[in-house]
């Protein structure tokens, strides 16, 4: 596994659970000497057992020698970073150019190359190009191998996925069948529990992670926008989106209303597969409107937080539940928090914040007069506003008495939808959510 990442790091240890021997390639050395140890450099539920667990049986090691990884191995699969270029946004497909040519001059025996970065249409050619460029006389096949791994859920994701997708060069003069053979055995436990894994064409596989996690960025954008339909004509979008998913065709899952969209994925995804589609002359209009809705969104939920303070935020003092772009994460990357919190910062007032895990990853993101506290309550203390940005568990059970007391003002936006708005309408708050009247 030639990169200890957050997609290298997942696999090679459920790699390692199911049985096989998974070297990690990691380069940089305070990463590497921290995996060695079991410490993990991401939070990520359960992972720092399993890594643990499988050093311990011999099946997982960490180095920075591509070499010796490479030597022996099947399957070299290639997870290193693939950062949105500068000037462009596009993929920098950099780190796994190199990689590649490092494993040209690495490998002996044949092995299947597979990419588990998220890149371009197109790369896994270009990979096998420059292999046979550095090194003419490799025997080795290329394959795709996109992740659907969620953070916060990344091994449940990874050990019983909806379904594996892998890429095979159907111009091989085997036509992929070596290759197939590799990886079907590699994913036979999944296939054991009728997980389906379906071999399809390079480009295909390629392209299916940027279809998939577009089409679920656009349901999200279809609700935000229904959630401001809903709360114009009086309806209720909950009930809206339950009676929209209980038809199987749809589906019921994320349908849920929130500030935006963010993480690592859906934003670059998406723009990706826009200029993906433009250049290949065949423009996808609604992947464009969704990136457009979801811009607009962040930008509207700072607009709601100050109309909810009376017009102005100058001098209020604005309590902020949660940071991270979603639960159960530590990770910053594209959090609607970031707009919403520099708008608000902008416009004079003093926040208040508090995130279960996230606020030592939040605060290079954030404007520097932001307070961090240590608990939500002690956030909310003095407060005239309340917002909620990240629906973490914990500020669910959160007592609208407990809020009242420690609060100055009375008003609420909750923008996850996470506090019953009986209860605090009963506890004499204002309260503001999304897409409910
Ligand atoms: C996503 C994909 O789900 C995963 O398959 C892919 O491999 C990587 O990208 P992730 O970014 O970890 O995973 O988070 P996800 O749980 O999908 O949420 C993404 C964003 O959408 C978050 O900001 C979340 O708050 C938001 N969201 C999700 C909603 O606003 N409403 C929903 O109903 C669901």
């Amino acid at each position: 596994m030639i990169g200890g990442g957050y997609v290298g790091l997942v696999s090679a240890a459920c790699f390692a659970e199911f049985g096989n021997d998974v070297s990690v390639v990691e380069i940089d050395p305070a990463r590497l000497a921290a995996l060695r140890d079991g410490r993990i450099p991401i939070y990520e539920p359960g992972l720092d057992t399993l890594v643990a667990d499988n050093i311990r049986a011999g099946r997982l090691s960490f180095g920075h020698d591509i070499a010796a990884a490479v030597r022996g191995a099947e399957a070299i699969f290639i997870a290193v970073g693939t950062p949105p270029r500068n000037g462009d946004g596009q993929a920098d497909l950099t780190y796994v150019h190199e990689a590649a040519r490092q494993i040209a001059r690495a490998m002996s025996d044949y092995a299947v190359i597979v990419t588990k970065s998220t890149v371009p249409v197109g790369t896994s050619r270009r990979i096998a190009e420059i292999m046979r460029q550095t090194c003419p006389d490799l025997a080795f096949d290329v394959a795709s191998n996109p992740e659907f791994l969620r953070e916060g859920n990344a091994i449940g994701d990874f050990m019983k996925p909806d379904r594996v997708i892998v890429g095979l060069d159907e111009d091989a003069p085997d036509g992929g069948a070596r290759a197939r053979a590799v990886l079907g055995s590699l994913y036979r436990p999944l296939s054991l529990i009728e997980a389906p894994v379906l071999f399809v064409k390079l480009e295909t596989a390629e392209l299916t992670k940027y279809a998939s996690n577009s089409f679920l960025a656009m349901k999200i954008s279809f609700i935000n926008e229904m959630a401001d339909l809903c709360e114009r004509v009086g309806a209720n979008v909950h009930d809206l989106a339950r009676g929209m998913g209980l038809d199987g065709r749809i589906g019921r899952k994320f349908l849920h209303p929130g500030p935006g969209y963010g993480g690592s994925c859906f934003p670059k995804d998406t723009l990706a597969l826009t200029r993906i589609a433009q250049e290949a002359g065949t423009p996808t209009r609604l992947i464009e409107a969704t990136v457009g809705v979801n811009d607009a969104r962040k930008v509207a939920m700072a607009s709601r937080i100050v109309a909810a303070c009376g017009g102005s935020v100058q001098g209020r003092t604005i309590a902020v539940l949660g940071l991270t772009f979603k639960p159960e994460t530590d990770d910053m990357r594209e959090a609607p928090s970031i707009p919403i919190l520099v708008r608000l910062a902008e416009r004079g007032a003093d926040i208040r914040a508090f995130d279960p895990v996230g606020m030592a990853a939040a605060r290079p993101h954030l404007p520097p007069a932001i307070t961090y506290c240590d608990s939500a309550l002690d956030a909310a203390r003095g407060a005239d506003v309340l917002v909620v940005l990240t629906e973490w568990n914990a500020f669910r059970a959160l007592s609208p008495v407990h809020l009242a007391t420690a609060m100055r003002g009375r008003t609420i936006v909750d923008l996850r939808n996470i506090f019953d708005p009986a209860a605090m309408r009963g506890a004499g708050f204002t309260y503001n959510s999304v897409g409910r009247p």
